[in-house]
């Protein structure tokens, strides 16, 4: 079915989405934008740029939600607040209430993707938390060639029952066939889950877990041809930072 639904009542011809669509799927024909038959990205960058409101996106919910500039929010507090972020080990019993898990899983769901294929994966552990992390834990504590390998890590932490998962309230894993497209939506909801307050983990080594057990890889049940590419532990900080930390000089060349 063709994804773009143009009314030919509202449409001008202004070309604006002609010119915007990023595939050459839209053209020009008798003074009205037309729809091709193939190669559409369903990007709705057309959707979003008819002056009249005359594109509808079939198979999608077109409420009409108005458009926030990011200059709305004045850019030297923005970087202040991504450097003052930091990584949150420690975290308060207090549970995360489903409006803010709902505002960082539409935070994911917004960001871009390669050829916006939207194919990222967002896990709330929930009822699997406990066990996820036990899986874990007992990958590195016991003889298993992990544990081996693992060595120089079980050597440097105290592999305590909650390692993993420090306690916190929270587990998302985000999944996908991209790790850069994972890796982006990870990072949109570490922005909102910062600015709803919370703090937020990434942990790596549920990640490496994952690449090891199969056993772990079923209890989340991730689709066939997905990788885990992070685990956002998340929860309310129980520590409160007085500065923003140094960081080695940039790293950049122009050429
Ligand atoms: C991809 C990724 C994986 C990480 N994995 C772990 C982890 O498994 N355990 C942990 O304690 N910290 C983990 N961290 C946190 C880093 O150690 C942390 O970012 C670094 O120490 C700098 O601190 P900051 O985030 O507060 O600036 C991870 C961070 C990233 C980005």
């Amino acid at each position: 079915m063709n994804p773009i639904l143009i009314n030919k009542e509202k449409c001008i011809g202004c070309e604006l989405c002609v010119k915007d669509c990023p595939s050459s799927y839209l053209h020009i024909e008798n003074g009205k934008a037309h729809a091709g038959d193939v190669g559409c990205l369903e990007c709705g960058h057309c959707y979003a740029i008819c002056p009249q409101g005359a594109i509808r996106m079939m198979n999608y919910d077109c409420t009409e939600e108005a458009v926030v500039p990011m200059t709305e929010i004045p850019s030297d507090t923005l970087l202040a607040a991504m450097k003052s972020r930091r990584t949150i080990r420690q975290f308060t019993d207090q549970a995360v209430e489903p409006e803010k898990i709902q505002k960082m899983l539409e935070a994911g769901r917004y960001s871009p993707t390669g050829g916006n294929s939207q194919n990222v994966l967002f896990t709330i552990l929930g009822s699997k938390q406990k066990k996820a992390e036990e899986i874990c834990v007992d990958l590195f504590r016991k003889g298993t060639d992990l544990a081996e390998r693992l060595k120089a890590f079980s050597d440097r932490f105290n592999i305590t029952d909650n390692f993993f998962f420090k306690g916190a309230p929270l587990v998302i894993v985000v999944s996908g066939r991209s790790s850069v497209d994972a890796g982006l939506a990870s990072s949109y909801m570490e922005i909102m889950a910062e600015s709803l307050g919370l703090g937020v983990l990434y942990s790596g080594f549920f990640v490496m877990c994952t690449k090891i057990s199969r056993k772990l890889r079923k209890l989340l049940g991730i689709p066939k041809g997905q990788k885990v590419v992070t685990c956002m532990v998340i929860g309310y900080p129980a520590v409160k930072y007085q500065r923003i930390v140094p960081r080695k000089p940039l790293s950049s060349k122009t050429l």
